[in-house]
């Protein structure tokens, strides 16, 4: 089981609408997808159309109650695609967690109970638009992490400040997170601007900028106020090319096969395995046990 972390502290950059779509465009490759919504917000809950208020377990219960995180997952209408919701509680979550032992680490932890049932191939968490405790959750029980960037000014302001945090963290933990990569977001190719701004990010962060782009597209807002992903919603549209087109470029890196069920699944469990068994000991031998998801030059500023 892949756990990818989609972060920006920045809001508005396309977190919740990558997580959505990037995660359909998994399942109809035919990986078994769970998103998990760990902003208070609850965009992503709202945008697959959970009822927010309905009473289920969320992931609130699963952080700070300790309830298996299995028993907040609620099914989704897309085949292989599941969801743990979030609520609105999840804001005071921060505090409520302050003061416990280990709270950085609470929803690794729970995501590592999961990874044992074999249930899914693919988790991908939307974090929020903050670098608070909720976010260093997610980061914490990532294995990589893909950052939407909007091209608008000051978009790279503040990626620094999150790669930091990553090496830290990869510096302190067995393992992740990596980056696994960073997608131009809501991209109005005709302008000036992004295209400045695409070409800063690829010269700053090479071959860690995705090929796809993901361009402006009205479906894309439209779908989520729908409750749909962009698949079902309009899958002839721009914003669902753009999202399987991503998919096919994350997939083709982790090297998995376009539609293969099994040999998807096979890839996931062997990297699990080869993970587990090369993970070393101490934590100085840890740093940097698993090479960078693909090549290009170390973000350090
Ligand atoms: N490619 C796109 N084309 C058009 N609209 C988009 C696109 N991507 C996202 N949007 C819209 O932009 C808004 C912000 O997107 P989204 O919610 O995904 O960002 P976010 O980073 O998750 O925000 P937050 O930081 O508040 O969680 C939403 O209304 C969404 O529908
Ligand atoms: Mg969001």
């Amino acid at each position: 089981m892949r756990v990818v972390a989609v972060m920006n502290q920045k809001g508005g950059v396309g977190k919740t609408t990558t997580t959505c779509n990037l995660g359909a465009a998994f399942a109809r490759r035919g990986l078994r997808v769970l998103l998990l919504d760990l902003d208070p917000q609850a965009h992503l809950s709202l945008h697959l159309n959970h009822d927010v208020n309905g009473g289920t377990p969320s992931i609130y219960e699963a952080l700070v109650e300790s309830l298996p995180i299995e028993q907040a997952i609620a099914p989704c209408s897309p085949e292989r695609l599941s969801l743990v919701p979030a609520h609105i509680d999840l804001a005071s979550a921060e505090l409520e967690l302050a003061g416990e032992i280990g709270r950085e680490t609470i929803l690794r932890n729970a995501l590592a109970d999961l990874a044992a049932h074999d249930r899914f191939d693919v988790v991908l968490i939307d974090c929020p638009p903050s670098l608070g405790l909720l976010s260093l959750n997610g980061l914490t029980a990532a294995d990589e992490v893909v950052i939407p960037l909007q091209a608008e000014f000051f978009a790279l302001h503040g990626i620094s400040r999150l790669t930091d945090v990553m090496e830290k963290l990869r510096r302190r933990l067995k393992r992740g997170p990596q980056l696994l990569g960073i997608v131009l977001c809501r991209m109005q190719t005709t302008t000036r601007l992004a295209r400045e701004v695409e070409e800063e990010a690829r010269r700053h962060f090479g071959a860690r900028v995705f090929k796809t782009t993901i361009r402006q597209n009205v479906r894309l807002a439209e779908a989520s106020s729908h409750g749909q992903t962009v698949f079902d919603y309009d899958p002839a549209s721009q914003g669902a090319k753009d999202y399987a087109a991503l998919g096919d470029e994350i997939a083709a890196l982790w090297g998995v096969a376009p539609g293969e069920v099994k040999a998807a699944a096979a890839v996931m469990a062997r990297s699990a395995r080869t993970k587990a068994a090369q993970s070393p000991p101490a934590v100085a031998a840890q740093e940097g046990a698993r090479p960078p998801a693909h090549p290009g030059p170390a973000a350090t500023n």
